[in-house]
């Protein structure tokens, strides 16, 4: 293979610049404009389980204030915060009671104005969490509501309605919460008499605000301008594509699941009305933006949406930045699903000049490296037990090493889940007893929930709890083999993943290839992901089970996995070469 000085103008016009043979075939340019969120990456902090400053055994925000040059040296550009907000936990903190404070069990208001300042100051952005969908139930609004009347305007922030049946006493509609059982909780009314019902796709302590209330819309603009004005950068959007539901909220006979899948989206998912929501909220987004084209303050969509041409229109430029692409996340392993899911959503978002995003693992997933350990690799339940299909931890790992290889090598913006950096994978013989997530509770065990992944981070190989908090205590036990992913002794050890990924960002920075564009390149074997970031790297990745020959004479810059001296990439590996 010809290794090119100026591989982004060679390697395009300039076939022969290709190993032999190879010919391109479609070509996604470099998308225009160089705000951050193109092409930056985004690292995933699960406060309660990143780092525990005072020993309670849940993490906090000094703890993640004192771990930010870690992230920094791991090379990430920008960190997104799950919630931190004042939360009964139910949903582990999905459920807000106070959106401007933040929970004792994380620190104060203070503690994170320090922790934005000293991000800032390690060149980190901070993205925060927003939940609108719904409060929690001991929201002062919700509590208010029940309080007061049906027909109140303290009832109209939420979707109280008459039940059906003999006296109301069948729920308003059939659907179902998407943690199990029913959507609708029926309150008692000031008679004592039972009365109206109200939604929550989520847990019954998650009530559904109303969207088309103004006061509601009001809240959340002077919620968004809170934050902006303590510095952050911009705000990942919980359940974006479920605020406005259907009029009449008619009756929905499928299972309601985020990850929905049908081109006809369901009357609680996606509805038009929603974009009316992310236009208003761009325009307070503008008023902390500096004047001209620049966007320096960012929305991020955690929306379900199926297919990449409606989660696009989340990205129009008046709306959102950035959208999770889940489609991604759920690929299988499997080289001809990548392409095709990539092409899709890149595509798609090219349509509207917007980026993609990429991700493998987040605190709602059984993490990646178990997931490509599952005899299918694409598979995705929701937990896993001891008495389950136990992941392959090996195969897992080589896979997620070499998935997250092929991912950073991606033009767009792409997002980390904390100990992904570990290679950590899911704790699957968690003891029920101490099982918090509450689909575990609502579907009575059937599925054991997402607090397999959520497991407190391994810091030191040997303190007690891994060194995660100063007495030892975590809020979810450990895996006693933690031990060799901890973060002192991958960092010790030049074959770890941890060592992996902060080679593997260290490249993608230099090279800039987040704001590169993408060129597939043809003629290896069907099981291989073939393709050129236009920035200067030829990506092979080799999805099958047999080795497949690696261009003569390429320039190596990384691998997933060690290479035998064949010049054969092996199964499961992917390698960046020039
Ligand atoms: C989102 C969050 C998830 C939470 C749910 C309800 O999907 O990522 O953790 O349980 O919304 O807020």
């Amino acid at each position: 293979m010809v290794v090119c000085s100026f591989i982004e103008s060679c390697c395009l016009t300039d076939t022969g610049c290709l190993p032999y043979g190879y010919r391109m075939v479609a070509t996604h340019p470099s998308a225009s404009g160089s705000d951050w969120w193109r092409g930056d990456v985004i690292y995933q902090v699960y406060p309660r389980s990143f780092m525990d400053s005072d020993g309670d055994g849940v993490g906090d925000l000094p703890g993640i204030t004192a771990r930010l040059s870690y992230l920094a040296e791991l090379g990430v550009d920008a960190i997104w915060l799950s919630p931190f907000y004042v939360s009964p936990q139910n949903d582990g903190g999905y459920d807000v009671v106070d959106y401007r404070a933040i929970d004792p069990l994380f620190g104060t208001l203070h503690d994170a104005d320090e922790l934005i300042s000293t991000a800032h100051d390690l060149g980190l952005r901070v993205i925060v969490d927003l939940v609108p969908n719904h409060t929690s139930a001991e929201h002062p609004w919700f509590k208010a509501a029940l309080a007061a009347p049906p027909g109140s305007p303290e009832r109209n922030r939420y979707l109280f309605r008459e039940g059906r049946g003999k006296h109301g006493a069948e729920p308003p509609n059939n659907w179902k919460s998407i943690f199990g059982s029913t959507a609708w909780t029926r309150v008692v009314e000031a008679d004592g008499q039972p009365g109206q019902w109200y939604l929550h796709l989520f847990d019954r302590t998650q009530p559904d605000l109303n969207w088309d209330n103004p006061e509601v819309r009001d809240e959340f603009d002077s919620v968004l301008r809170f934050w902006l004005q303590r510095g952050v950068d911009g705000f990942r959007v919980d359940v974006a594509h479920g605020l406005v539901k259907a009029p009449g909220l008619p009756d929905h006979d499928e299972k309601i699941v985020m990850a929905d899948g049908s081109p006809k989206p369901a009357p609680m998912f996606d509805q038009d009305g929603v974009h009316e929501i992310y236009r208003r909220w761009r325009k307070v987004l503008d008023e902390f933006d500096p004047p001209g084209l620049h966007q320096t303050k960012a929305l991020v969509a955690e929306a379900w949406v199926w297919p990449p041409s409606r989660l696009a229109k989340y990205l129009r430029p008046d709306e959102m930045q950035q959208a999770f692409n889940f489609e991604f996340l759920t690929s299988k392993w499997n080289a001809a699903n990548y392409r095709k899911v990539i092409d899709s959503s890149l595509t798609a978002n090219e349509a509207v000049g917007a980026p993609t995003t990429w991700v493998l693992s987040n605190h709602d997933v059984v993490r990646h490296a178990s997931r490509f350990g599952l005899k299918d690799p694409g598979s995705r339940p929701n937990g896993i037990y001891a008495t389950d299909e136990q992941p392959d931890e090996v195969l897992g790992l080589r896979r997620a090493r070499a998935g997250t290889l092929f991912m950073l090598a991606l033009p767009g913006s792409a997002y980390l889940y904390q100990g992904e950096e570990l290679g950590l994978p899911e704790h699957t013989s968690l003891p029920d007893e101490v099982r918090q997530a509450p689909e575990f509770f609502r579907t009575h065990g059937e599925e054991a929930g997402r607090d397999g992944c959520r497991v407190p981070l391994p810091w030191a190989a040997d303190s007690p709890g891994f060194g995660f908090s100063p007495t030892g205590k975590t809020w979810l036990p450990q895996p006693t083999d933690w031990r060799n992913y901890a973060v002192d002794a991958e960092a010790a050890d030049p074959a770890s993943t941890l060592n992996f990924y902060r080679s593997a960002l260290a490249l993608r920075r230099k090279l800039n290839l987040g704001f590169g564009g993408l060129t597939w390149v043809d003629g290896y074997p069907d099981a291989t992901l073939a393709f050129r970031n236009t920035k200067g790297v030829l990506v092979l990745a080799n999805l099958g089970k047999k080795p497949i020959p690696l261009p003569p004479d390429a320039k190596v810059l990384i691998n997933s996995d060690p290479l035998p001296n064949s010049g054969k990439l092996p199964a499961d590996t992917t390698v960046w070469l020039q």
